[in-house]
């Protein structure tokens, strides 16, 4: 913390934030890190918190306490940006759903399989009622965080989203959501549609609520192909991404399209992001060369070297900051920190990129 506050006060640091500046373009000396998942099971303060609340969801939706674990990490380890504590499974709550978790297992949600279902949603500005500590959640974070650290308010993209509405829980291969894309494509459209408008209501009141980056989770956005890619990962990001910035211009915006490969090129100027996050199968040399040259990427340390510190999480960690130092770069894991992770090999990660 004593480098940053020792920068901030030598000159225009600190006018702007350094994920701000990175996602505007700017390559940095040393790039800010957050990790997603970075408020989780692997800190014991976390799990703490957790058991006060009761249930996950019961975590989510009471503002203090999610704010409460927003915050731990920033305390720990002084990262650059703060990600707000919810899920992207409150959006099909909100819409409609029933949804719970079951403790080692996952989500469970009531499933959606055919055209009556989407139609049953609620509409799209209904959302509010059922999120609105959501917001709450973020004008607290707004008032406690320091003042260099970037708020990040995030949902799930409409295919991700939709693979948990159709199966009803997590699935290795998204096989209900393809078989339903397959079946109806127009009722599946309806819902991507559905999902889509309803994400631009939740997003847009987390930026009035105090987010000041959106992030856009596609997590299996991998397991679309060809032309299915092009109409349910790249089509609505671009609509959600441009209805946010037509209501909140300059809105910076990271992508997440997780697993495209080689349709990882050209996303960010497709869809209008500001920035890519990239996973760990992406080869970061490739990627600086054809994904990093048209503006910021985020990414991508293989979240199991947190698990197994030692010289290769020091060495792969260097290796990420050296290949991506010729742009904008944001440190980050490839996917989530998993609860197996040791804390303190974080903080073993972090002395690697900022000495
Ligand atoms: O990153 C953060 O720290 C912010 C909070 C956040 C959570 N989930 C908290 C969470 C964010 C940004 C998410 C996004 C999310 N949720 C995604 C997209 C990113 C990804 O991981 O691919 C997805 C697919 C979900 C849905 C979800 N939530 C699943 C499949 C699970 C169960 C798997 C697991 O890790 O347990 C969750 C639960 C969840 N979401 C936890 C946390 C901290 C663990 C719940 C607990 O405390 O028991």
């Amino acid at each position: 913390r004593d480098g940053l506050a020792m920068k901030d006060r030598q000159g225009d640091t600190m006018t702007q934030k350094t994920i701000l500046r990175a996602l505007a373009g700017e390559r940095l000396p040393v790039p800010p890190i957050w990790m997603m998942r970075q408020a989780g099971r692997y800190l014991p303060e976390y799990r703490a918190t957790r058991a006060q609340a009761g249930d996950f969801l019961s975590l989510c939706y009471n503002p203090e306490l999610a704010a409460e674990v927003t915050l731990q990490p920033i305390r720990r380890y002084g990262f650059d940006a703060a990600i707000l504590f919810a899920d992207i499974l409150l959006l099909p709550q909100a819409l409609g759903a029933d949804v719970w978790f079951v403790t080692g297992e996952g989500p469970r949600l009531s499933t959606i399989t055919e055209a009556a279902g989407v139609a049953a949603l609620k509409p799209a500005d209904a959302v509010h009622e059922k999120l609105s500590p959501v917001y709450e959640t973020l004008r607290i974070l707004r008032r406690e965080l320091p003042s260099e650290t970037t708020l990040i308010g995030f949902a799930g993209a409409p295919w991700t989203v939709a693979t948990y509405m159709v199966a009803g829980r997590g699935t290795p291969d998204q096989a209900p959501a393809h078989a339903f894309k397959a079946a109806d494509r127009v009722a599946f459209s309806a819902l991507i549609d559905k999902i889509a408008d309803a994400t631009v209501e939740y997003l847009s009141a987390q930026v009035e609520a105090g987010a000041e980056v959106i992030k856009l989770f596609d997590s299996w956005a991998g397991s679309l192909k060809g032309q299915d890619f092009d109409d349910f990962a790249l089509a609505p990001a671009k609509k959600i991404i441009a209805a946010l910035k037509a209501r909140h211009p300059g809105l910076p915006i990271i992508a997440f399209p997780r697993e495209a490969g080689p349709r990882y090129v050209g996303f960010a100027k497709a869809t209008g992001a500001d920035c890519v996050a990239l996973d760990q199968f992406t080869d970061a040399s490739w990627a600086a060369a054809e994904v990093q040259k048209d503006g910021c990427v985020q990414g991508n340390l293989d979240p199991r070297l947190l698990i197994e510190g030692g010289p290769r999480l020091v060495s792969e960690t260097k290796r990420i900051v050296e290949t991506f130092s010729q742009g904008p770069h944001i440190f980050n894991l490839g996917h989530g920190i998993t609860p197996e992770a040791d804390p303190e090999n974080v903080h073993r990660m972090i002395e690697a990129i900022r000495g």
